[in-house]
């Protein structure tokens, strides 16, 4: 059967029809032949994100727009349009084949490759697709057939050096709807990369690192020139390297001999953003390489999230604290701003949909939270218990060891099921002394100086310097947190760490006994 294009009712005809079968493909199979001659370039796969491919790097013009395939962005009047990554990838396809008709099955292939998708999500793609480039008649419909783009197209070559292209915070335009309070924190982060190319974002597990890297992460993927890799360190498999994972995201080619040589290879290309996140399971690792990234590819710009820092040259500390709780004495009205319980209501209502909160529950979800110290793994165990204890009985409960047994998410990483796990797991990092100080500042009151630790530490056997040392190294590695206060500094635990470490001690009596 010959292809059926019914031209005559448009006013913008293409000028040619190419890269179409003469027979009419068959719509509900895909076509993996027709894949392959499409003539279209491999860098114009939709799910290349990274776009790794050598290409020439050239610029589209079509009215107030320019388009730069390679570097997947799209300008208006020189300003950068927010466009998704799928809806991108075609815009490339009809903007490259200005004036030829594109066969729908070749979009669909091209656009949702390996997957089998309904025809309507091709035509909810063009729809947003108008809509971006502010013109209906820009991309014409051609019945049964496909789509090609009407407009009149400049095409030039690229030749100046986006390399050093800045980051921008001000380019944080992106939905925060799944991250609950975090809004000037990544602003902060953001910010600091236009003059350090290494951020390490540490504090506590469960404070949320990942999560503000993933957001982060998701911003700079919309900026300009930037290609980004996310690594999640804790679940790579036992004896793959960093590297290794990093060059397999960068290259489809398995028969590289160094992962090394294609990562400086792919990233002396591009400006890239890379993240490690969860660094404290391989510090050592994770500080060499970084140490490597830093002197061997300048474009590189590199997230890092850990429970201590790197201490690598031109590592830049950002700590993340907990979630902001409210005070006592405050109304409910103020309450309900806190971040804090902000989560804990949202987590609470997924797993209590008629969850109804009247002021004296706002009080106690506020009064929860500040057990918790607003930490967000606590907060999500805790508020997903709500529908089998009640507000009342879980403000009671938090205070003993049932808070560290409390499991969260089934899906949750195995680190993150409870929050005794996780405290374990930094636990057993400590060595004999920390462990044992560690102990000891348990049963101290919330905040403490330096001076008063000192004072009350029995140091008979260690010296004070030693001690300086050891508290210096439990706040380093996120065991002890600081508040500062005018000029003086004071440590105190996490009540969830407090409640570990007396269960940690009456262990050690039991056994003793
Ligand atoms: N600001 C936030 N808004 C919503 N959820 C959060 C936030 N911070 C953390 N979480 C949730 O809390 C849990 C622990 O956070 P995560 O980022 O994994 O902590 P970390 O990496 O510091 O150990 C995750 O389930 C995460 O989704
Ligand atoms: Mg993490």
């Amino acid at each position: 059967m010959k292809a059926q294009v019914q031209l005559s009712s448009y006013e913008n005809q293409p000028k040619s029809i190419t890269g179409c079968n003469t027979t009419r493909p068959d719509f509900f199979t895909v076509d993996h032949k027709a894949q392959k001659s499409t003539g279209c370039h491999p860098g114009t796969r939709m799910e290349n994100i990274s776009g790794m491919e050598d290409r020439k790097d050239e610029a589209f013009i079509f009215g107030d727009f320019t388009l730069y395939p390679q570097r997947r962005l799209l300008l208006k009047k020189g300003k950068k349009i927010p466009i998704r990554n799928r809806t991108l990838g075609l815009l490339i396809i009809l903007v490259e084949r200005a004036g030829e008709i594109v066969n729908q099955d070749e979009l669909m292939l091209l656009g949702w490759p390996r997957v089998v998708v309904d025809r309507v999500n091709l035509r909810v793609q063009i729809h947003a697709l108008r809509k971006i480039i502010e013109s209906k008649d820009s991309i014409i419909t051609v019945s049964g057939y496909g789509y090609y783009f009407a407009k009149d197209v400049a095409r030039h070559e690229v030749t100046d050096d986006f390399s050093d292209a800045k980051i921008s915070y001000e380019e944080l335009s992106f939905s925060l709807n799944e991250i609950v309070g975090r809004e000037e924190e990544l602003k902060k982060v953001m910010s600091r990369f236009e003059d350090h190319r290494l951020i390490s974002l540490v504090g506590p597990g469960g404070v949320g690192k990942s999560c503000v890297a993933s957001a982060i992460t998701k911003t700079m993927m919309t900026l300009p020139f930037f290609h980004s890799v996310f690594i999640d360190v804790p679940s790579l498999m036992k004896g793959e390297k960093i590297a290794e994972s990093i060059a397999s995201q960068l290259t489809k080619n398995e028969t590289y001999t160094s992962p090394f040589e294609i990562i400086v290879e792919s990233m002396s290309k591009h400006a890239f953003f890379l993240v490690l996140d969860g660094c404290e399971y391989r510090l050592e690792e994770a500080s060499k390489l970084v140490d490597f990234l830093l002197n061997r590819v300048p474009q590189c710009h590199i997230l890092v999230t850990s429970r201590e820092p790197l201490f690598v040259d031109g590592e830049v500390l950002h700590q993340l604290s907990p979630l902001s709780v409210p005070s006592e004495h405050l109304d409910s009205e103020e309450i309900l701003t806190y971040p804090a319980v902000r989560l804990f209501i949202e987590r609470a209502s997924t797993y209590l949909t008629e969850l109804e909160l009247h002021s004296r529950d706002i009080l106690k979800v506020g009064a929860i939270t500040r057990k918790l110290d607003g930490l967000p793994l606590a907060i999500e165990i805790v508020a997903s218990k709500i529908a089998i204890f009640g507000l009342n009985e879980l403000e009671t409960l938090i205070d003993g060891v049932f808070l560290l047994r409390m499991s969260g998410r089934r899906t949750a990483q195995p680190r993150h099921y409870t929050l005794g796990n996780m405290l374990e797991w930094s636990y057993n990092m400590l060595t004999a002394n920390e462990k044992w100080l560690l102990g000891q500042l348990a049963s101290f009151k919330k905040f403490t100086s330096l001076d008063d630790i000192i004072q009350s530490v029995d140091t008979q056997d260690i010296e004070i310097a030693e001690l300086h040392f050891l508290v210096e190294s439990l706040a380093s590695k996120s065991m002890l947190s600081i508040k500062r206060d005018n000029l003086k500094r004071y440590y105190y635990m996490l009540e969830a760490t407090k409640i570990f470490m007396h269960e940690k001690l009456s262990h050690k009596k039991q056994i003793l006994k």
